[in-house]
């Protein structure tokens, strides 16, 4: 884009942003740490899926030093329900950092911030432009998508090298004296005008400037390869309660999908296995009485999909501290497809 239309796109994108933003809770701060929690949220997770998390979150968290010292079962079970779990965690052990190494105040740099655990060039771009007013790129999905139209960019996003062009055209098209509405006036195009498919070009403040539009082949954009197939797994999950009404319970793997979450003992399927037999064996119980199947459902996640037969048994403890009553059920953090279960049989 030369330059002049650089200066009326500018201007349109942080009217129309000023404009038609919508109301969002993190909308009415600047608070870094608070737009650092909102943009780790919103990673991944729709704007409508966040808004009661955040809320919760900033109540019970009002600050830095509230956070980085909270309990891993309190800090997932605020998150229970938003999904890739590892990012509460990095954002704990980064905000700590902010405690320990800048007394509390999250850097306004790029270098330094940059530095802090699980925050990435979006991250920092996002806090540094919306909190500190810092004319620097916050490059995601959506905001490749509008620029992959508007500026007819052919490169594949799938490919980790074509996020650095555009970042380059950030760079180059950002408003340095309106940084925070220039970056979230792109991300709020995509959300709402420049949507993956049917986008609504006729309402859109910037098509004058769009090269995919005059071209008529917005929705061909962004080119996108690489499907990664999706893997199925099967399993029986067992809820083994006790003549006392207590459950049988297990902690997840400290690595991994779901770490450290709690569920039901899952058995993966396999051919010629008997998954009662494993069950028995690998959590030393006895099985009295068998209820059948409670549920049959499948959950699905970004890379493989459960699917989960869960059956009711009623057993015997050999060992009494892996069985939990529902008050203690209740306060512990479990994977959504366990809530599930857990809510079809409490
Ligand atoms: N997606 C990512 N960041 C966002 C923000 N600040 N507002 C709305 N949607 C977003």
């Amino acid at each position: 884009m030369n330059y002049e239309y650089t200066e009326e796109f500018r201007k349109e994108l942080v009217e129309w942003f000023n404009r038609e933003k919508r109301d969002l809770p993190w909308r009415h701060t600047i608070d870094p740490y608070k737009i650092w929690v909102s943009e780790v949220m919103l990673q991944q997770t729709r704007v409508d899926t966040v808004i009661p998390y955040y809320n919760r979150f900033v109540e019970k968290f009002p600050t830095p030093q509230t956070f980085a010292y909270a309990p891993e079962e309190d800090i997932l079970k605020m998150w229970e329900g938003l999904g890739y779990y590892s990012r509460v965690r990095n954002l704990q052990a980064g905000v700590r950092e902010v405690v320990e190494t800048y007394g509390g105040v999250v850097p306004n740099n790029r270098v330094d911030i940059s530095k802090l655990k699980g925050v990435g060039p979006y991250t920092a771009g996002a806090v540094l432009s919306i909190a500190y007013g810092r004319p620097e790129h916050a490059v995601d999905g959506n905001v490749m998508r509008v620029l992959s139209r508007v500026l007819h960019i052919y490169d594949d996003i799938a490919l980790p090298k074509t996020k650095k062009i555009f970042e380059e055209a950030v760079t180059e098209l950002i408003d340095p004296n309106n940084a925070s509405s220039f970056n979230q006036g792109l991300m709020e195009l995509g959300a709402l005008i420049c949507t993956p498919t049917s986008p609504k070009c006729l309402l859109c403040p910037v098509r004058e400037y769009c090269r995919a539009f005059e071209a008529g082949d917005a929705t061909e954009l962004p080119v996108k390869t690489k499907k990664t197939k999706m893997k199925n797994l099967h399993y029986k999950v067992y809820i083994v309660r006790d003549n006392e009404g207590r459950y049988l319970l297990e902690k997840r793997d400290a690595n991994g999908l779901l770490a450290n979450m709690w569920q039901f003992p899952m058995i993966e399927m396999k051919k010629g296995e008997d998954a009662l037999n494993k069950l028995i064996q690998q959590y030393d119980v006895k099985v009295k009485v068998k209820h059948g199947t409670v549920l049959t459902f499948k959950h699905i996640f970004s890379h493989l999909t459960w699917h989960i037969e869960a059956e009711l048994v009623e057993g015997e403890a050999t060992n009494d501290e892996k069985f939990f009553t529902r008050e203690q059920i209740e306060r512990l953090p479990m994977p959504v497809p366990m809530l599930k279960i857990w809510n079809e049989i409490k």
